[in-house]
Parts: C-alpha cells; sequence; structure tokens
C-alpha cells in the first residue's frame, strides 16, 4: 500500500468544517462528495451543527465512530493544528488542508505550515496542501470529489496536478467543455508534505491514468524531477505548464555560459532539464489543451506521415503547411486508395493527399473516405476536416468517424470550423468522441508533438559512462588556488585542470622575463602566439598586449618588447626583480577568450613547464608584466564548452559554435549533467551550425565521436567539482582528426558559495532527495 493511498483511495472521508452556509467553501466540499457519488462513508465535522446536508454531523473526529481514511480540512487557520492533533488520535491517515493562510503569506504563516508539517511527519500522515483546492480520484470505484470546484469532472485516464488552485478549476471546466476527462486531479497548494514528484511516483504504475498534466511554477528538486520523469515519459506522456518563463535573466555573469544563460532570459535551465527528460513543455493552458486532447484520445503515432482529409480547400491548405513547417509529411496515396476514391467522390474532387470531397461530401462519404485513407499502409496519421455545409451536421459526421477509431490503431484528429452550439450538441450527443479542434494549425501541431513523443520514446537512455580522470590532482589545484584567495583559475592552472578529466589543451608557456621567454621558446614549436599577461589587462588586443602568427625567435623578442612598451611593463629590461606575484596579480589577467579576442588562433595540446612563473616587480608606477606563449594552429572549427551554475537547477552544461559565434548567432544548448553519453551527441546534433561542424563545401567533418566523448568527460568533472562556479572552454578547436582537438582558452571561476558544494554533493545520493519535504 502507498503512503498516499489513504488520500486517494479512502474508504472514508470527514470533512472538517463542513458547513450549513450556502456558498461556503466547507458545504461545497461536502456537495461534492455527494454529487459526485462517492463510493465511501462521508462524516461532516462541525461543533456547531447535528446534520448537515442531512447528514449526521460529529463535533469532533474523534467523536466520529467508524474508522477515518482521510480528512478534509476547512477550518480557519488558527483551528487546523488544533484539528490535526484530533485527526492523529483518531488515526487518519491522510490531509487534504484546503485552509490557506499559510507560507504563502509571508513569515507568520510560514511558521505556522511548519509547526503544521512537523505535526504531520510527527504523526506519519500524508497531507496535500495547504492552501489547496482538493482533490478528485475519479476511478468508478472511488469517485471522490473533496474540492470545493462548481463542475464536477469527466472520467478519464488523465493525471492532473495544479499548483494553482484558480487555474485548476479553470481547467476543469474547461475540460468539461473539450470533453476531456480526468483519473486524479490534485490541487498541490503549498506543496508542503507531498510533492509534485511524489504525484508522478504514484501515477508512474497506476493502470487509470495514461497521461499526466502538470501545471507548475516551480521544480523544487529538479535533478529528483530529471530521474523521475526520464523514466515516466518512456510510457506516459508528461505535459507540462511551467510559468516563470522570464525570471532568470537578472543574474551577474562572468562568462560567456553565464552570460547566455542570463540574457536567454527563458529559464533556459527548465527547457534543458524537461527537453532531457522527454518532458514536453507548453507556454499555454490552451496548448496544454491541445495536446492533452491529442494524446488522451489516440495512440502514438508510428510514423510522420499525415493524411489529409477535406470538404473544403482552404483549411486543407492550412494544414499542409502547418505540417511542413511541424516536420511532418504529407503522405502520398497509393493508386488503389486514388482508384476507389474516385469511385466514392464527384468529378472535381481531388484524390491526391489531401483529399477534397467538395462540400458535397455527406457524413457517409465522410466515414467512407476516412477508412480508405486510415487503411493506407503510407500513413500514419489522419486529419479529418468539416466545415459544415448546410446539409450535414458535425455530430453526424463525427460519429461516423469515430466508428472507424476502434478498428484502427492511427490517430484520428477531427477539425470543425463552427459555431459553439455545434460542439455543445457534439458533447451531448456523442461524449467521447475524437479530439476535435476549431482550427487545422493547433490539430496538425499536437500531432507533430505525438511524433516528437514517438521519437523520445524510441531513442536510447543511454549510459553516464565513467572516464578515467586524475580526480584527487584536480581537487587539490582548486583546493590550493581557494588557500590563495583566487576566485579565477591562473591560466595553466585551468588548462592543467582540463588535462586531469582528458580534454586536450594546447601546448603553452609562460614567462615572466623576456630572457626567460627566450629559454621557453626552445620548447615549443613556431609559429606562436604571444600574450601579454599583468592585472587588470583585460582588453588585450586593444592594448597591443596579443601578436599572432609570430615565426621566429628574433619576432617573438621583438613582440615581447612591444607588448612592455605599449603597456608599461619593466620586463623587457630583463631586470627581474624576484618574488612571487601576489594573489590578485595570480587571480586576474590571464588569456580568457573574450579577454583576447584573436578568433584565428589556434593550438596543440601539451603541459605548461612553469606554472607559476616570478614575475618582473618594477617601482611602484610601473605594471608586473608577465607573457603567455602558446603555439599556433589554423584550420580548425571553434566550438564553446561551458558551465554555470543555476541557483535551482544546479550546474548546466552548456554546447555550441566558438570564438565569434559565440557573440553573433549564440548559437549554444544547454543541458543538465550528468550527461549520457546519448546527451552528449544530442547537443552537438541540435545546434544551428551542425552543418558548419559536418563541413561545407568539401570540407572533412569534424570528428563527432570525439568532439562527444569531451562534453561527456566535461560533464563528469563539472559532477566532480562542485567548488566551480562557471567552467568555459572557449574555443575548442576542433578538427577532422581527434589528434588535433586542443581547448585554447579555458576560464574557471570558483564558487563563492562553499554550501554548494555540499549541496550539490548530497543531491548525488538518491536518498537525499527524499528527505527534502519538497520537490
Ligand atoms: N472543527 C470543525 N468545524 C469547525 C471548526 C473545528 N475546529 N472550527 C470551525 N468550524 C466550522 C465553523 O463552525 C463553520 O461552520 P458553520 O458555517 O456551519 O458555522 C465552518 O467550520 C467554517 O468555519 P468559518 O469560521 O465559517 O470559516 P470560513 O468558512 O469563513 O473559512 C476557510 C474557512 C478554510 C474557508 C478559510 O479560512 C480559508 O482558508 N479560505 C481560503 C481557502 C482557499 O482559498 N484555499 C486555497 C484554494 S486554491
Amino acid at each position: 500500500m502507498d503512503t498516499l493511498d489513504p488520500i486517494f483511495k479512502p474508504q472514508s472521508i470527514a470533512v472538517v468544517g463542513a458547513s450549513r452556509r450556502a456558498g461556503s467553501i466547507g458545504r461545497e466540499v461536502l456537495h461534492n462528495l455527494i454529487e459526485y457519488n462517492f463510493h465511501g462513508k462521508v462524516f461532516p465535522v462541525n461543533p456547531k451543527a447535528d446534520f448537515i446536508h442531512s447528514i449526521k454531523a460529529f463535533p469532533t473526529v474523534s467523536s466520529i465512530p467508524d474508522p477515518v481514511d482521510v480528512a478534509v480540512i476547512v477550518v480557519p487557520r488558527e483551528d487546523v493544528l488544533a484539528v490535526v492533533d484530533d485527526c492523529a488520535g483518531k488515526g487518519v491517515k491522510g490531509l487534504v488542508v484546503i485552509t490557506s493562510g499559510f507560507s504563502e503569506t509571508g513569515e507568520e504563516g510560514r511558521r505556522f505550515e511548519k509547526q503544521l508539517l512537523e505535526r504531520v511527519n510527527q504523526y506519519d500522515m500524508r497531507m496535500i496542501g495547504p492552501n489547496c483546492m482538493g482533490v478528485i480520484n475519479a476511478d468508478p470505484e472511488i469517485r471522490m470529489d473533496a474540492t470545493f470546484a462548481p463542475a464536477l469532472p469527466l472520467e478519464g485516464r488523465i493525471g492532473f496536478m495544479s499548483q494553482s488552485g484558480a487555474l485548476g478549476v479553470v481547467i476543469l471546466n474547461m475540460a468539461r467543455e473539450l470533453d476531456i476527462g480526468f483519473s486524479y486531479f490534485v490541487s498541490m497548494g503549498n506543496k508542503a508534505n507531498t510533492s509534485g514528484n511524489d504525484l508522478l511516483l504514484y501515477w508512474e504504475d497506476d493502470p487509470l491514468t495514461d497521461l499526466i498534466l502538470m501545471y507548475l511554477e516551480s521544480i523544487g528538486n529538479p535533478r529528483r524531477f530529471m530521474q523521475i520523469a526520464r523514466r515516466i515519459t518512456k510510457r506516459k506522456p508528461i505535459v507540462l505548464v511551467k510559468a516563470g518563463r522570464t525570471g532568470a535573466g537578472a543574474r551577474a555573469a562572468s562568462s560567456h555560459t553565464g552570460a547566455l544563460v542570463a540574457r536567454q532570459g527563458l529559464d533556459v535551465a527548465t527547457d534543458a532539464l524537461l527537453d532531457q527528460c522527454g518532458v514536453i513543455r507548453v507556454n499555454t493552458v490552451k496548448e496544454l489543451f491541445d495536446l492533452a486532447l491529442a494524446f488522451s484520445k489516440n495512440p502514438i503515432p508510428r510514423g510522420n506521415r499525415l493524411g489529409i482529409l477535406t470538404n473544403a480547400g482552404g483549411p486543407a491548405i492550412m494544414a499542409t503547411d502547418a505540417a511542413i513547417n511541424q516536420g511532418l509529411e504529407v503522405g502520398k496515396l497509393s493508386e488503389r486508395a486514388a482508384a476507389e476514391l474516385r469511385k466514392l467522390l464527384p468529378p472535381e474532387a481531388a484524390v491526391s493527399n489531401p483529399v477534397d470531397m467538395t462540400p458535397k461530401a455527406s457524413p457517409r462519404t465522410f466515414a467512407a473516405c476516412a477508412r480508405l485513407l486510415l487503411e493506407e499502409d503510407g500513413l500514419d496519421s489522419l486529419l479529418v476536416i468539416f466545415v459544415p455545409p448546410m446539409m450535414a451536421s458535425p455530430t453526424d459526421v463525427v460519429a461516423g468517424i469515430d466508428g472507424l477509431r476502434k478498428e484502427f490503431t492511427k490517430p484520428i484528429l477531427g477539425v470543425i470550423m463552427a459555431t459553439e452550439d455545434a460542439f455543445d450538441e457534439l458533447n451531448e450527443k456523442q461524449p467521447g468522441h475524437l479530439a476535435i479542434y476549431h482550427f487545422p494549425e493547433p490539430a496538425v501541431q499536437a500531432l507533430a508533438t505525438m511524433e516528437r513523443h514517438r521519437h523520445w520514446r524510441e531513442r536510447p537512455v543511454g549510459e553516464v559512462r565513467e572516464f578515467p580522470a586524475e580526480r584527487e590532482a584536480a581537487r587539490e589545484l582548486l583546493e590550493a588556488a581557494r588557500a590563495r584567495g583566487e576566485v579565477h583559475l591562473s591560466a595553466p592552472d585551468a588548462f592543467r585542470l582540463l588535462e586531469c578529466y582528458g580534454i586536450p589543451v594546447v601546448r603553452s608557456a609562460v614567462a615572466a622575463t623576456i630572457e626567460e621567454l627566450e629559454a621557453q621558446a626552445k620548447q615549443v614549436r613556431f609559429p606562436v602566439v604571444l600574450k601579454a599577461i599583468a592585472p587588470g589587462l583585460v582588453h588585450k588586443t586593444e592594448a597591443g598586449g596579443v601578436a599572432v602568427d609570430i615565426r621566429t625567435l628574433e619576432e617573438l623578442i621583438a613582440a615581447a618588447r612591444r607588448m612592455s612598451e605599449a603597456i608599461g611593463g619593466d620586463a623587457a629590461t630583463g631586470s627581474a626583480a624576484t618574488g612571487a606575484a601576489t594573489t590578485s596579480e595570480r587571480g586576474s589577467g590571464f588569456g580568457f577568450a573574450e579577454e583576447d579576442g584573436e578568433p584565428g588562433a589556434t593550438f596543440r595540446e601539451s603541459r605548461t613547464p612553469n606554472p607559476e612563473p616570478r614575475r618582473a616587480r618594477s617601482p611602484a608606477s610601473s605594471t608586473p608584466l608577465s607573457f603567455l606563449m602558446q603555439e599556433y594552429v589554423r584550420g580548425g572549427r571553434e566550438v564553446i564548452v561551458g558551465m554555470t551554475q543555476d541557483p535551482n537547477f544546479g550546474p548546466l552544461v552548456m554546447f555550441g559554435l566558438g570564438g565569434i559565434y559565440v557573440e553573433t548567432v549564440k548559437d549554444v544548448i544547454f543541458r543538465v549533467p550528468p550527461l549520457t553519453d546519448v546527451d552528449a551527441r544530442e547537443m552537438i546534433r541540435q545546434i544551428r551550425g551542425y552543418r558548419l561542424l559536418e563541413g561545407v563545401r568539401g570540407e572533412p567533418p569534424i570528428d563527432f565521436e570525439a568532439l562527444a566523448v569531451i562534453l561527456e568527460r566535461f560533464s563528469q568533472m563539472v559532477e566532480d567539482l562542485p567548488q566551480m562556479a562557471e567552467v568555459e572552454i572557449n574555443p575548442l578547436m576542433v578538427f577532422p582528426e581527434c589528434r588535433d582537438f586542443c581547448a585554447v582558452d579555458a576560464r574557471v571561476r570558483m564558487t563563492d558559495r562553499p554550501s554548494a558544494i555540499s549541496d550539490q554533493l548530497s543531491a548525488k545520493q538518491p536518498d537525499a532527495f527524499l528527505l527534502k519535504a519538497e520537490s
């Protein structure tokens, strides 16, 4: 037995605060329970009344002679705790707390909610709410409507959870009009004890629920949501309206990755998460219904080839355009079908797909032609468009098509471009009819979404692979940097960190003086790039601090001298005053992509021979300057791999076109780590610039497999090292041969919130999720 069963499958219900007052919530709840024919016993509880609604009332829950499974609480907030104690005395295991005035109202309410939750936990109860509209279980064996919603729901196979009670009422009303039925409806209220994740788990194996709809304002435990939803969506579609798309924009960010998250302001974290777990996100309640109709009344299509049957040309053209835009194919009819259609239709009819029967088509013709199209092996779904002429009623047309639904396992969607009366009549005379839309586009969109869902179901789950890594070395490196008070890792450290996870980096060297530079130059292959490093030096190119394509030692020395003069350091003198650089010096100025701005430079892997150079120190006025020398390699394509921390979701991994493309076309995609092998490959395929990586005008494609492995390794690094707030490799140079791959610039910023580290680590333990009340 599930701990939520007393709430959803009770045999007896107490309505505490059941009222005689017409229009009061306490009265409406009791009324709905009776009106919906609850199969068990109902006990009104009210100290001031002997009978309510002609039913014997009790002054307290404990005075009820029979066992009570669930108490629906509708008393003023101040009385709720005493009622919960009373329920505990009676052995009640489930509560639905409709009363508001808790955490949604401020500090005082939060205190009340804390006390309420403590009692619920102490008594080993489960609770929906507080501040909710109630729950419905439409199972014919239960028939429980414990809400105060005015409309009783139709019975169906949809589990619906709503974080907004008011919206829940609207949805119940509209669903009735659209002939959509529910198995469960749950208004979650403040989600104090029972979360969206708990309900998902409850419905995962529920035999009466085939489709899950959610209206959410927050996802309290996104990683757990991802684990659960990923599994469920393989069997049952989940459609979610998540409000609050625009809230993420205000975050400060110091990398492209962070800035892109903030700038897009489109709740990219939620989008990434939902994409990864196959949850279908919609923006409006209207879209939610469009999909609810299609999914709840149809099987998932087996392919993307659509047949269109119409009695008017215009709407069929609209449907065709929409289908093509949405990636569906308007399938070709067989000669046999065309010949059969020809026999059924007048000469002016069109017997290719879309099949235009002309306005003369009777309900019988609709049904006969629909049958022919459904029999076609080359079609996977059917859209029937009906623009009412004088002689046929929509109800008759729909009745004819409905007759075919049992025979064929293909989705059939209808479009009726008629007035509301036609729909009222249809609902009344043909309950449980096929999914009907007012216009072709939403119907086609719904079919296209179903088709995408099929892809998701068929897509392999993938696995999170573990690669050999120098984990301890990486941790020590970060800890040492933190101990030195650094916020950003130095360039050599950042490169070293990547190497710990097998991510290839450019061969580079740092020199504090020109003499040192000369010595180091023997270890790298020309041509090279030289970059000036100095505290506070941000725009190196503009300051004359970058020289590319240096081919000889002489050119290198000359470039270094020019830089010293331009930037005003004293390294050129060679008078290397000894001593380690200060913390602030070390923590700034190393060459990151957006600071350097020389997109053409490309390099090869290897270690930095001298990661902590001495710096030339000068009298107070001059700049301590050192040099970063890197091998210069051309011909690769530039991509970006990044990570930023989202306040709610934790780390997000980004991939896209790098270098100048990051700032211009912003062609990037986000995912929540850990990435599976399938996730990594999808990320690469899903950017718009994928074609550029495949190679244009005879260019060979890059090594996609090697790139995907780098993304997986990067994800592993991000998961292992929660000390990092942002990481960015930009550009990562990618080539047709994996041996040429190398990170040219890397930026690593450490988190200033050590608690984030333990949060993230504990979030990896599955049990840790269960301990959290909210999800
Ligand atoms: N045990 C049993 N019954 C009790 C009780 C107790 N400890 N304390 C009060 N009652 C009875 C009252 O006598 C009254 O019955 P009566 O009308 O027959 O006299 C009934 O419970 C309701 O109490 P009342 O004081 O009239 O409160 P109310 O109806 O004005 O408000 C709530 C109660 C719960 C509806 C109100 O506090 C509230 O929270 N409203 C908002 C609900 C909401 O919007 N929820 C979120 C939806 S999304």
